[in-house]
């Protein structure tokens, strides 16, 4: 197997995984946990967002990695000429896209995330007090604002990397 096949095979799962758990999150999650309330909502925001803040980190470094190694391979000499056809302009509008992601995720979802999870553990075992839990209602519709952000933006960037072959 060549080094274009296992970049391009990195390079898929991790992005079925990105694009996976926005799915999962903005479709199914969310309305879920906004329904059951804060005291459902916190803990479990608690518990996973260290978790998915590491794997989604792993996840954005891999796949622009491997996106930009493929990008040097693919048109290794034709760099120049990258944007003279649509293949390129998916391209840069996919990393466009990628790296907008990332700003949002983590120059905004995670520490909006570790304030959940602060107030969250504060409250263990007690009912909040009624500003804990309008501290905690504004905080899970600022994660749910900023992730149906980055739900669109890494739509658009799945969205260019599967119709570049067309373009
Ligand atoms: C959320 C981010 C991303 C996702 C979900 C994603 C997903 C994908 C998928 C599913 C493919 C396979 C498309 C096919 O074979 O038809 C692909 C291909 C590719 N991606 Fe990405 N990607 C992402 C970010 C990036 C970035 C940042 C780069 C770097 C510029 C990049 C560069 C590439 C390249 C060069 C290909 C091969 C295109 C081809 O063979 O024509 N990707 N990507």
């Amino acid at each position: 197997m060549d080094t274009l096949a296992l970049l391009r095979i990195f390079h898929v799962i991790f992005g079925i995984f990105v694009a996976g758990t926005y799915l999962f999150m903005v479709l199914i999650l969310e309305p879920r946990l906004k329904r059951l309330g804060p005291t459902v909502a916190g803990p479990l925001m608690s518990s996973i967002s260290p978790a998915m803040t590491a794997a989604m980190g792993l996840s954005f470094v891999v796949l622009v990695g491997t996106g930009t190694a493929m990008v040097l391979i693919l048109r290794s000499g034709s760099l120049m000429t990258l944007l003279d056809a649509g293949w390129g302009w998916a391209m840069v509008l996919g990393l466009i896209a990628t790296l907008a992601a990332v700003v949002v995720g983590f120059g905004l979802l995670t520490p909006t995330g570790i304030k959940t999870a602060k107030l969250g553990n504060s409250i263990k075992g007690r009912p909040p007090t009624p500003a804990e839990a309008q501290e905690m209602g504004r905080l899970s519709g600022r994660i749910a604002s900023l992730s149906r952000w980055n739900f669109v933006l890494i739509m658009l960037a799945t969205a260019s990397m599967i119709s570049a072959r067309y373009l």
